[in-house]
């Protein structure tokens, strides 16, 4: 019955029609009212997308055919989740609503992290100012967009992320740091990762040259996998664990945001995990198109199966979100990018668009002539924030504010014009999101309203969002390099590629 259900539910989400974005608030002035929520002081409008009653109705069909709310009580209850892993995915624990032993295991692991912010405020590690954190994926962008996005008025550490092989990317990162006041934090689930090891051999080694005696001494590990910290050389006293069930992407509200907790102070790291509980709840407690997660997966799958897009684009229309869409990018495509069920079958149907992004008003000098006249329609979301910082001259914020919304307007309404360079399709999607004001509260919910969207778009594909294969035989590529015989077995442009370059 179920998969009958399904195969229907597609059926029409395939073939609906919806009206024109415009007819569709003419026919319902209560449009804005209905496809919008305020959740932990963020304001969702989700009014200028094509979702109408019809497809609305098949989507619904479609989370209970595929056992939306059954996934999303598995996630919340700690079970087996990651099918192709055989693990649950616990982020929700890291934020006290997981299952009440994972919840237990992850507020000892904050209390353990806790302690060891407050020795270092205290001087245990000596007189430190700055952070070195060395990570990658998701050992690095959670942190970074964190600290980015709400470091600027905290008078506390200098925290600086480190993440490329790139040997420039680590002069960036250590450029006008002391060597001597500077705490190292290696980040890495596995322990693992070649450009994360790497990185933290070439800071021992800067550390060492500077004359500090314990080089070691000055770095901390954070992982998933203390046997392999211990092996590389760092004392089990330095080593701060989470759990295997925390994947990478999802990983920043566990041990893996210390340098969050040192850059803004432990309690705004207590408020993100906060403001992520608050969505925690709000999709745990929800269902049918009052849940803010399920009912943006809807609008995601209605354009990618529907109307064959193939990319999704997100627009901080606020400087302190720069960071935003590359930490969207690998939230969603690594999750989401995949061609196989959780089952290992054939997905049949497009999997994640391309998520990709920038910063307004810049990006409306760049890249918005395509969005507004380009073949594709792409779906664009705007994050922007009502409230500016102090010393915010709040003209600007006007001007900000005001761009963001005629944008949206823009897309939508569209310009007949006798000359066909001048005209605007118009009747392009776009979805807004607006915080009140960004604090590590709200920061905290709108990361957790992404994850459960990615999970939402997940469960309605039948995609497990918990694994990344993908990435892995580039990998193992890499490594043969260092094997000539596995050379030999190279295609002939990638080994005149190794040649011309000497490697
Ligand atoms: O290569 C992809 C990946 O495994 C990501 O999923 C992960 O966030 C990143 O690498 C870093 O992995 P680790 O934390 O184990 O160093």
């Amino acid at each position: 019955m179920a998969i009958l259900d399904c195969k229907a539910a597609w059926k029409t989400i395939g073939a609906a029609r919806p009206p024109r974005l415009a007819e569709l608030f003419d026919a319902d002035p209560q449009r804005v009212g209905g496809f919008s929520k305020d959740i932990a002081s963020i304001h969702f409008d989700w009014s200028k997308t094509h979702l109408d009653e019809e497809v609305l109705g098949a989507f619904a069909v479609l989370a209970y055919a595929v056992d939306y709310y059954g996934a999303r009580d598995c996630l919340f209850a700690g079970d087996i989740v990651n099918l192709t892993e055989n693990r649950p995915a616990t982020h929700v624990a890291e934020r006290g609503e997981g299952k009440p032993d994972d919840n237990h295991l992850a507020a000892d692991r904050h209390q353990r992290m806790r302690s060891l912010v407050d020795a270092i405020e205290g001087g245990a590690f000596g007189e430190i100012e700055s952070i070195l954190h060395i990570g990658i994926g998701g050992s690095a962008l959670g942190p970074d967009l964190v600290i980015d996005a709400l470091g600027r008025e905290a008078d506390r550490f200098e925290v600086r992320v480190l993440s490329n092989i790139d040997g420039e990317a680590f002069e960036e990162a250590t450029w006008g740091l002391d060597p001597a006041s500077t705490l190292v934090i290696a980040v890495s689930k596995t322990f693992t990762t070649t450009e994360t090891l790497t990185n933290v051999d070439a800071a021992l080694e800067w550390l060492r040259e500077a004359g500090v005696s314990d080089p070691y001494g000055q770095v901390i590990a954070v992982t998933a996998s203390p046997d392999k910290a211990i092996e590389y050389g760092i004392d089990e006293t330095r080593i701060l664990p989470f759990s295997e069930g925390v994947g990478g992407r999802y990983s920043l509200w566990s041990s893996v945001g210390l340098s969050i907790a040192l850059a803004l102070g432990w309690g705004a790291f207590e408020e993100l995990l906060e403001g992520a509980a608050e969505m925690d709840r709000h999709v745990k407690l929800t269902d049918g198109t009052a849940n803010m997660a399920l009912l943006a997966a809807f609008a995601d799958l209605f354009y990618t199966q529907n109307r064959g897009t193939q990319s999704r684009a997100l627009f901080a229309y606020d400087e302190r979100l720069r960071l935003l869409p590359d930490y969207l990018q690998q939230l969603e495509m690594e999750s989401n990018g995949k061609s196989v069920t959780a089952e290992g079958e054939p997905l049949g149907r497009p999997s994640a668009p391309v998520t990709w992004g920038g910063v307004g008003t810049d990006a409306q000098h760049a890249v918005f002539q395509l969005l507004h006249q380009g073949t594709t329609a792409i779906p664009v979301e705007f994050v922007t924030v009502i409230e500016h910082d102090d010393g915010v001259d709040p003209r600007h914020h006007q001007m900000l504010l005001g761009n963001c919304f005629a944008q949206g307007a823009a897309l939508m309404a569209g310009r007949d014009h006798e000359d066909p360079a001048r005209a605007y399709p118009g009747d392009r999607p776009s979805t807004t999101v607006v915080l009140q004001r960004l604090d590590a509260r709200s920061l905290g919910a709108l990361i957790g309203f992404y994850e459960h969207r990615t999970f939402a778009n997940a469960v309605l594909l039948g995609i497990n969002p918990f694994d990344q294969f993908g990435v892995e035989l580039g990998k193992e590529m890499a490594r043969s390099l260092d094997d000539p015989e596995k050379r030999t077995q190279l295609d002939a442009s990638t080994r005149s590629l190794i040649e011309r370059a000497g490697l």
